[in-house]
């Protein structure tokens, strides 16, 4: 049997770009390692800041959630999990539950919010009204959900659990069609546009989908093995994947290759254009008129809910205790 090339103990993984055995133990603090590399390198967060990350209870958010809380402590940042329960029937019952038993495991606060509660429905509902399609309905809920906690929470950064293998897929997908807008967001993180948007972060950029699961596993923590009934397999983003790991096979490398070299030209991609401005309804960033949450709610439920959302989350993050001194009176 194959011995930890570190310390001799027996081995769990081969790390084949660096030609190393790893025991367990080794193999958890090498991808910890890699987040505080990918953390400090694209400086991603500063002592005494504030990470709101977001939590759904699969195997990406359960290795950020465990990576950060182990970081949190040497980089000085304090964490805390957000998770949206999205009203996806069965499926989000048992995300739920992962979700909170893993926060609860690493000690880490959790502020679960559920759509339900506020909206009376969840995404199958809206997106039946919105005649779009399941998943796009959903990024444009979660992305708006997420800030709106990220702001009423006073957070410097939030934390999201794409890995290096997501990224060159988005990558590859938006060169073919030449979206050059839509790489200009694949970097290692995004600005904070103050009070309206805060700037996101990705601490899994240097860890491979692989490595990211076998942490979970290792590492023993509670994670969802199943996926969302309505994930979107588009026939593209599976080949892509394929390609792009029969790639990995041939140079080895070449995946992290395309990753950090985004990273470094990601400023040369045209962002978008248009001025960024505040949604009507509910304050918070919009690229022009009503944001679309509050158009995608308005239109299921006669009127805009962003700001219930947001009245929501810092109702319950004054009972749990998370409002910054500085937010407790306004
Ligand atoms: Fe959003 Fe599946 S998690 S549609
Ligand atoms: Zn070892
Ligand atoms: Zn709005």
């Amino acid at each position: 049997m194959a011995k930890c090339s570190v310390c001799q103990a027996p081995a769990v993984a081969y790390v084949r770009v660096q030609r190393r055995y790893l025991c367990r133990q080794h193999y958890l603090e090498y991808v910890e390692a890699k987040v505080e590399r990918a953390i400090r390198r694209y400086g991603m967060v500063g002592r005494g800041q504030r990470v709101l990350a977001a939590v759904s209870g699969g195997k990406d958010s359960s290795t950020l959630l465990a990576t950060l809380s182990r970081l949190s402590g040497r980089l000085g940042f304090e964490l805390i999990g957000f998770y949206i329960h999205l009203g996806i029937y069965d499926y989000s019952e048992k995300s739920r539950r992962a979700a909170e038993e893993l926060a609860a495991k690493l000690g880490v606060p959790l502020l679960a919010l559920d759509l339900r509660e506020v909206l009376g429905m969840g995404i199958p509902e809206l997106a039946k009204t919105s005649r779009r399609p399941y998943c796009s309905v959903c990024g444009s809920v979660k992305r708006y959900v997420i800030n709106a906690a990220a702001v009423e929470l006073g957070a410097d950064a939030v934390a999201l659990g794409h890995n290096a293998d997501d990224i060159a897929v988005y990558n590859m997908k938006s060169f073919l069609s030449q979206d050059l807008e839509a790489i200009s967001k694949l970097g290692a993180k995004t600005d904070t546009v103050e009070g309206v948007a805060v700037g996101r972060i990705r601490p899994l950029y240097l860890v491979y989908e692989k490595e990211s699961f076998l942490y979970s596993l290792l590492s023993g923590l509670p994670f969802l093995h199943e996926e969302c009934p309505f994930v979107d397999r588009r026939q593209l983003e599976v080949e892509l994947k394929e390609a792009v790991n029969r790639l990995e096979d041939k140079s080895p490398g070449i995946k992290m290759q395309m990753v950090t070299r985004l990273a470094k030209r990601i400023g040369d991609y045209p962002r978008p254009r248009g001025e960024v401005s505040r949604c009507p309804s509910c304050g918070l960033i919009s690229s022009g008129g009503e944001c679309s949450f509050c158009r995608i709610t308005r239109r299921a439920l006669g009127r805009p809910m962003g700001m219930e959302v947001r009245r929501r989350i810092r109702a319950l993050a004054a009972e749990m205790g998370l409002l910054r001194a500085s937010q407790s009176h306004s």
